[in-house]
């Protein structure tokens, strides 16, 4: 049976966060969530162990959603990684056979270089494999050190290291396969008598050698695997590796990525092939982006599936549905629960939630659509707002299909516009609109004469109107065709 051990009862003093370091984010996992899924290809119905410790409620409530069959087990004072790890193994008597042990804190580590390296310590029958990887600045890691005959003797840590150990660029990555047997012995002679005084898992790997049995050093084929992160400079520099990673994937699978460099895409992301990344764009958590999308620049998707061959533009979503084929932005907000159907369009400056467009419904310009449903084919004036909200409760308005509402229209819900029918510009519709009808609220215009000659006299605007209206006088008194500039409507009756 094969068992992970993962360590993550540290604070990570260096981060300076109210956040324990394991759960700090990189691209769409924290830090212990890529451990952990770095692990499931080889696990094999195994064990799972996490060892808690600083902000342990919050590690723990943690894993509750990302790993639930893992198992959590308290190191109330860290007292070292041999503590933690024994700490695990007195916690599970039953664990035996394989042991995978884990740093929380090499989110870079692959799950095709764990199960190799399992593979490894399986097919040498060895006591135990360590991860390692030749570096060009070790600074801050264990070292590998080996005996003569270049077989692997000890891990010694830098600040217990002789200036002759300090210059090997061999390291240790953190991460290893025990014998569960021979680990559990070793561990119950660990000491702390080292630079701080701790019980250190490393001394694990000089023991068993000590006492003759197989040690096994696997390098990791690509030395950015082994990189864990102390500080919040290091952890931009995890995710840019990580950014580069993804973004490399993706290129290589048919994604078009046209600024590698400014496009920050998700572990937990999908794409198309023929999907074009146009730059600053970022996506996150469960978006998929369909086949021959285009979205970006400028454009932040949350949780959002995209339909093959739409277009999102300098948009900001989350937690929606944008149907195949639909156009959304630029400067749009889709908040959570936004549905577009195929060819459905979202305009410039336009806000939705919880809104459902039908296919080739519309809403071009400067818009809230709130709490509604828009029946396919439906166009929605410029300048529209569904009240949704009357101060105490949200409530949900409908337009039928093929309707045409004005501009400048609110719709005070809840309210039922009809298949088919239209609202003027600048109504608020309070009451439903029956299928096919017109649905105008709002007063007759009326013009009053010379208003601004007898009530803003001596103004540019005053002064402008005499001058229309002494030329409109003017040709009036010779027969001119007055032309279209001056043509003016007749005077309302009063
Ligand atoms: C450790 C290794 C070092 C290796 C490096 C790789 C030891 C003694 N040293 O050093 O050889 O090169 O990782 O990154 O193991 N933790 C606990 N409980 C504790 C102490 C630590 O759970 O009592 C956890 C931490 O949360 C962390 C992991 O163990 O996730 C490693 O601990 P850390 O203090 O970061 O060890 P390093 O000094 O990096
Ligand atoms: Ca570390």
């Amino acid at each position: 049976m094969r068992n992970v051990i993962i360590l993550a009862a540290g604070e990570g003093k260096r981060m300076k966060s109210a956040l324990p370091k394991v759960l700090h984010p990189l691209l769409g996992r924290t830090l212990v969530g890529h451990v952990l899924a770095a692990t499931e290809s080889f696990l094999d119905n195994g064990t799972v162990t996490v060892v808690v410790g600083h902000g342990a409620d919050q590690v723990r409530a943690h894993l509750e959603q990302v790993a639930p069959a893992a198992v959590p087990v308290t190191q109330a004072e860290q007292r070292g990684t041999g503590h933690a790890v024994r700490i695990a193994l007195d916690a599970n008597p039953e664990i035996a056979g394989t042991v995978v042990v884990l740093n929380g804190d090499i989110p870079l580590l692959r799950a095709e270089t764990l199960a190799a390296l399992v593979h490894t310590h399986e097919t040498t029958k060895a006591a135990a494999t360590v991860l390692t990887a030749e570096v060009a600045d070790p600074t801050g890691l264990g070292r590998i050190v080996r005996n003569r005959g270049g077989e692997f003797a000890a891990i010694v840590e830098e600040r217990d290291a002789t200036p002759a150990q300090r210059a090997i660029r061999e390291i240790n990555s953190g991460a290893y396969v025990f014998e569960a047997a021979a680990l559990r012995e070793m561990l119950g002679k660990l000491s702390t008598d080292n630079d701080q005084g701790e019980e250190y898992l490393t001394d694990v790997i000089g023991l068993l050698a000590e006492a003759g049995s197989p040690i096994v050093a696997h390098r990791a084929p690509d030395a950015t695997e082994t990189l864990g992160a102390n500080d919040r400079a290091e952890l931009a520099g995890l995710r840019a590796i990580m950014r580069d990673r993804v973004n490399d994937e993706w290129m290589r699978a048919g994604v078009a990525i046209i600024d590698p460099a400014t496009t920050w895409i998700d572990v937990t992301v999908t794409l198309e092939r023929d999907a074009v990344v146009e730059p600053n764009t970022h996506l996150r958590g469960a978006t998929s982006i369909g086949e021959g999308a285009v979205v970006g620049p400028d454009t932040s998707l949350i949780d959002v599936v995209v339909g093959a061959g739409a277009t999102v533009l300098r948009t900001h979503a989350l937690s929606s549905e944008i149907g195949p084929q639909a156009s959304v932005g630029p400067f749009a907000y889709l908040r959570p629960g936004s549905r577009l159907g195929v060819k459905a369009k979202i305009g410039t400056f336009v806000e939705t939630k919880a809104a459902t467009l039908g296919d080739g419904a519309k809403v071009p310009h400067l818009s809230y659509v709130g709490d509604a449903e828009i029946g396919e084919g439906t166009n929605i004036g410029a300048a529209t707002v569904f009240v949704n909200y009357d101060g105490v409760k949200k409530q949900r308005s409908v337009i039928g299909a093929h309707a045409r509402t004005g501009a400048d229209n609110m719709f005070v819900a809840p309210v039922h516009v009809g298949d088919g029918a239209y609202t003027a510009a600048g109504s608020v519709i309070v009451k439903d609109v029956p299928p096919g009808a017109l649905g105008v609220s709002r007063a007759h215009q009326r013009n009053i004469e010379g208003w601004v000659e007898r009530k803003r006299p001596g103004t540019a605007a005053a002064v402008a109107a005499a001058e229309a209206n002494a030329v409109f006088q003017e040709r009036e008194e010779h027969h001119v065709d007055p032309g279209p500039v001056v043509e003016r409507p007749a005077p309302d009756e009063q």
